[in-house]
């Protein structure tokens, strides 16, 4: 039994995941790849190679629009233009039978290492997340992602600070 991570693919049974956030499973069946085919987002999907259509969890990634820097925390607005261009985890989710051992942090570090790679061909200064609620914003401050001053569940890390 090994768990991979792919490019979610019509292969893969969207309809009966379920991670306990409607929303969150509404969009993986019904947007996710619609936004692939216009090329809006990305979506991963994480997988036991003996069941591959199951979906255990799933992140998706995407270019952010600049964001200003007088919106970021004082302490990241040092020496930095006045627009600067990130990367977004829009969404992860575990299903509720794989919660709670460890495939969260999994995939978040999945998805970091996939930004930082991207940083690194196109430039990119920030990680943003958004987070669903203050629960899952307290997921990702544990991974030291920093609040926005003007929404707490927006959260940001420097890329440079994601291990290369
Ligand atoms: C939030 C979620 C992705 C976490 O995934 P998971 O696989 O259950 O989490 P992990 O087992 O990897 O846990 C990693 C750590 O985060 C902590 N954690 C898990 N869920 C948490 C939450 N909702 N709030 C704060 N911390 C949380 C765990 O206690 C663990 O910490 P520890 O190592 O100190 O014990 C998952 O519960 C989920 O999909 N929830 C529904 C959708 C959701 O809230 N998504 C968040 C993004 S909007």
């Amino acid at each position: 039994m090994a768990q991979i991570v792919r490019a979610l693919d019509k292969a893969h049974d969207v309809k009966n995941f379920d991670c306990g956030s409607e929303a969150l499973n509404v969009w993986l069946c019904e947007t996710a790849s619609q936004h692939i085919q216009k090329m809006l987002s990305r979506t991963y999907v994480l997988i036991d190679e003996d069941a591959p259509e199951i979906i255990l969890g799933f992140y998706t990634v995407a270019i952010r629009a600049m964001t200003p820097v007088g919106d970021l925390p004082a302490a990241m607005q040092r020496r930095l233009p006045r627009d600067v261009p990130g990367f977004t985890l829009g969404r992860l989710a575990v299903s509720r039978e794989a919660q709670g051992q460890g495939w969260g942090e999994y995939l978040l570090a999945h998805a970091m290492r996939r930004i930082r790679e991207a940083a690194e061909s196109v430039g990119g200064t920030f990680m943003f997340v958004d987070a669903k609620d203050a629960e899952a914003a307290a997921f990702y401050a544990k991974y030291d992602f920093s609040p926005m001053p003007s929404n707490p569940l927006r959260l940001l890390k420097p890329i440079a600070e994601i291990p290369a």
